[in-house]
């Protein structure tokens, strides 16, 4: 095994026939660097666009060594949890503590958002493939994005195909949409449906949709919204995760889209009922 694995970049090939913007920055020396108001307030708007934001270089070969005394080949199945436990040892811990103190800095950094800490955790020290494009399915409430980083620590590339946004299909799929979801039961999120409706060659998500490919280096972390950004992992392997819900004046969840573009979709912000004691 090659030591190399400092200095890896982030590849991507962009679709020209979809809107997402991919920017990929390298790491600077100093995080304060990336904290100017106007490089905060241009953040805010490709990630709420939305977009996907790369930084490459941000976790070196000694935390990521730290972090990989987890990894295992389990395969995910579809929709399995994540729940693999963390090693004991001193090392991994002191690797996973510096790596999430880091992300968060960078975050806040990145962004100027006020963290309270380092959000929602979730170290996932296995092998992701094959995904079907989806948007994620759990709950963030209206007037709240989700803002999700990702660190890759595993050797190879993580890999994503990235689909159009909730956005774009909302505004060219719209009768498809309101087919697909013309039964939504209340509190069903709409993205179980729309990607139902794709594996079976149907709506927005089919196979043969427009996709921008991205192969995120190790070390790198990346921002997406996966509530408004279609994505399918291709490959990954260890990863993890910290996710913070954050208030907006200008809220763009699926609900306000559907609203904005005039989709009409029933039980759209009904919750499900209450289980029957
Ligand atoms: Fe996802």
């Amino acid at each position: 095994m090659q030591s190399g694995s400092m200095n890896q970049v982030t590849k991507a090939e962009l679709d020209p026939r979809l809107e997402t913007p991919v920017v990929i920055l390298s790491c600077p020396d100093e995080l304060s660097d990336f904290a100017t108001p106007e490089r905060q307030e241009e953040m805010r708007g490709i990630y709420a666009q939305p977009g996907v934001i790369v930084v490459d270089n941000v976790v070196g070969e000694p935390l990521l060594a730290g972090l990989r005394e987890g990894l295992s080949d389990y395969r995910r199945k579809f929709k399995e949890k994540f729940n693999f436990g963390r090693p004991e040892t001193e090392s991994f811990k002191r690797a996973y503590d510096e790596t999430t103190k880091r992300m968060t800095e960078l975050t806040r950094m990145l962004f100027g958002y006020d963290l309270k800490g380092a959000g929602t955790m979730s170290y996932r020290p296995l092998i992701t493939a094959d995904e079907p494009l989806h948007y994620d399915t759990y709950d963030v409430p209206c007037g709240e994005i989700s803002l999700m980083a990702v660190l890759n620590f595993d050797i190879r590339p993580r890999v994503w195909n990235v689909g159009p946004s909730f956005r774009e299909i909302c505004r060219d799929s719209a009768a498809d949409i309101e087919e697909i979801l013309k039964k939504k039961n209340p509190g069903e999120s709409p993205s179980v449906p729309i990607r139902s409706a794709g594996l079976k060659g149907f709506g927005p998500l089919k196979a043969g949709t427009p996709l921008h490919h991205i192969e995120f280096a190790p070390g790198a972390v990346w921002y997406a919204n996966p509530k408004t950004t279609s994505h399918q992992i291709v490959y990954g392997g260890g990863a993890h995760f910290q996710q913070w819900n954050i208030d907006v004046s200008d809220c763009a969840c699926q609900a306000c889209l559907f609203e904005a573009l005039g989709v009409n979709v029933p039980n759209l912000r009904a919750p499900a009922p209450a289980t029957p004691a």
